[in-house]
């Protein structure tokens, strides 16, 4: 999985903590770690304060990764270009925000990725990610429920 951070998320444990929290992204990155190697997957995490530079991640992870987590931060509400260099390499991608951002101001409400991700998840602060990436994975492996999963003895 290649995880991506946006503008400003370098900052999380100092920036706005009532809203952000106060978990740095350095322990966010270490907890998506941990939480990968409980699903059996590999996730490398990358931050970029650049529109271009998480374009280019994005482009160069086509035949390299199965899937994308990413906090696309203020360039949820602006970026035509991520969200064209999502859908160009066909990677399924799960939208995260620590923040709930339907709750905030109006200019948050909309996102340019969300009509092109498997889906959003928003507001469980450092928590979101860990919800993403098992959301990410289910998606991918095209799991049935536990329970609801044939059996031979089912059929
Ligand atoms: C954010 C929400 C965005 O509106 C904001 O610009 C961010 C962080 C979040 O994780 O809550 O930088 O993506």
């Amino acid at each position: 999985m290649l995880v991506l951070h946006g503008p400003n998320l370098n900052l999380l444990g100092q920036r706005e903590p009532g809203v952000y929290g106060s978990v740095t992204l350095d322990e966010i990155d270490r907890l998506i770690d941990r939480e990968a190697r409980t699903l059996h997957v590999k996730a490398s995490c990358f931050q970029s304060n650049h529109e271009g530079a998480l374009v280019d991640a994005i482009q160069q992870a086509w035949g390299q990764y199965n899937g994308l987590l990413i906090n696309p931060a203020a360039y949820t509400h602006t970026s035509v270009a991520i969200r064209d260099a999502i859908a160009a390499v066909d990677l399924p991608a799960v939208e995260v925000h620590l923040s709930n951002i339907h709750q905030r101001e109006p200019f948050r409400h909309h996102s340019y990725i969300a009509p092109i991700a498997v889906g959003q998840i928003s507001g469980f602060g450092y928590y979101s990610y860990v919800l993403g990436l098992h959301a990410l994975v289910h998606h991918l492996r095209g799991r049935r429920p536990p329970h609801l999963q044939e059996s031979p003895e089912s059929i």
